[in-house]
């Protein structure tokens, strides 16, 4: 086991460059089943998802090469496996964007339940619903989702009861081989939907209308092997970023798309944070005090929930109180009472959080919890006087490439430890 080690304190100043968005590359490896053929996909990031996604295709029967660091070759000619196991699944959530990517491959699929961050009760009957309205039948048997086609698929109406990331991009997945036209109504509009839409029409997918709640789908017979470049990491930018204003840094932000990172921009003007926009880049520094402020986490275009816990580690240390409501999981708090060890001063009930500021947070030994928490408490870390040792750092990477090396480069003393096992004594 290994965790970082991180002593408070410093100003993050210099410049950072974004990856590849997890959340986009997460559905863009499993979209590539749909082909039967060769993709090239740039801009992977080096994270752990990513290598667990390619392991299932290449269980699955692709042939999976890295080309240089940041990309992979996918040859998924010879798919003839269409399971994915609990071994694998368990690591992510992304892992059910395989079953999508099945049914419109080969009208079958035996996926097991998926993993991923623990936000409370993680729900898929949008996604059950949406492949049960294309023709297939789903049923879930010890822990494994089995799909299968009746006939054919057929493209449907769908209306999403609530706005889902995940079930917007399962059911495309499938809907791009179905016959006719699907529309898909409330749909998400998160970057990476649009990002999917984009590499499935590559593909030869004809799919309109992603970015916004409906979304066209006319189905195709043939889907061929596309060359693609991942868009930058919106939360991963929005993670430096915070990471400047808390620390009172100077930070560019390179490799970033301005336009998507507007909710996070403008709350963090409201901190009291100066901004500047470029084409592909963006400065952070604060100079000033951290204001207190609101914030209600949304779907896109709202403030992104997967940049809630990070924001709320900066308030910790504002001038007054400030509200913090999350919108779109039940359960999103659990790293408070880490912040908490740290001398942070917030109360939590049900899905709203008040965060008196404090005058200081100091080191503490913590705990991940799950990956944005994580993101977190490196926050906090390095606001924070003394040391601080996160411990259960495999959240982090599973999301955030090369965070030492990155987080280093900007003058943050952090560092990865190994941590001895521990010897719990025997019962007296
Ligand atoms: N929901 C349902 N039924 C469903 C699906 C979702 O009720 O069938 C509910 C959920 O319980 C939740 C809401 O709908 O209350 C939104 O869930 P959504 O399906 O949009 O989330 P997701 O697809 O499981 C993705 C990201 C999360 C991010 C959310 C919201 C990936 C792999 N994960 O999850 O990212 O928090 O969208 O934006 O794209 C992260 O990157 O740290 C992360 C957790």
């Amino acid at each position: 086991m290994e965790k970082f080690v991180i002593q408070g304190g410093a100003r993050l100043t210099g410049e950072v460059t974004i990856g590849g968005a997890k959340n986009a590359v997460v559905a863009i490896i499993p979209a590539t089943i749909l082909a039967k053929g060769r993709c090239v996909i740039g801009n992977i990031p080096n994270i752990s998802d990513v290598n667990i996604l390619l392991k299932m295709l290449s269980e699955m029967g692709a042939s999976v090469s890295f080309l240089d660091k940041t990309t992979v070759e996918i040859d998924t000619t010879h798919i003839v496996n269409p399971i994915v196991s609990y071994d694998l699944a368990r690591y992510l959530r992304a892992s059910y964007y395989c079953l999508g990517a099945l049914i419109g491959r080969c009208g079958k699929a035996s996926v097991s339940m998926p993993g991923g961050c623990h936000f409370g009760v993680r729900p898929i009957d949008q996604h059950i619903k949406g492949f049960e309205a294309l023709g297939t039948t789903v049923g879930i048997d010890h822990g494994m989702i089995n799909a299968k086609v009746e006939h054919h698929l057929m493209g449907s109406h769908i209306y999403f009861d609530v706005v889902s990331v995940g079930a917007t991009i399962n059911v495309m997945l499938a809907a791009v081989r179905a016959k006719g036209l699907t529309v898909l109504e409330n749909a998400a509009k998160e970057p990476h939907i649009v990002d999917l839409a984009n590499f499935l029409n590559t593909m030869g997918a004809d799919v309109r209308g992603a970015g916004t709640d409906v979304i066209k789908i006319h189905g195709v017979d043939i889907m061929r092997g596309a060359d693609y470049t991942i868009i930058p990491d919106q939360i991963e930018a929005g993670t430096y970023m915070i990471a400047a204003a808390a620390t009172g840094g100077d930070v560019l932000v390179k490799n970033v798309i301005p336009k998507h990172m507007e909710s996070i921009t403008n709350k963090l003007v409201q901190a009291g944070v100066e901004v500047e926009e470029f084409d592909e880049s963006i400065r952070v520094r604060r100079d000033g005090p951290i204001c207190a402020t609101t914030i209600k986490t949304m779907p896109h275009p709202g403030f992104p929930t997967d940049m809630q816990p990070q924001f709320t580690a900066m308030l910790t240390l504002a001038g007054g109180t400030s509200v913090v409501t999350e919108g779109v999981w039940d359960n999103r708090f659990r790293y408070v009472d880490e912040l908490a060890r740290m001398g942070a001063n917030i109360q939590v009930d049900g899905k709203v959080a008040v965060v008196q500021g404090v005058e200081t947070l100091t080191g503490a030994p913590v705990k991940a919890t799950d990956l944005r928490a994580g993101a977190a408490l490196m926050i906090a870390a390095l606001m924070a006087k003394g040391t601080t040792e996160i411990e259960d750092i495999y959240h982090i990477e599973r999301g955030y490439e090369d965070v030492v090396e990155k987080f280093r480069s900007l003058g943050a003393p952090i560092k990865r430890v190994e941590t001895p096992d521990l010897e719990i004594p025997a019962a007296l």
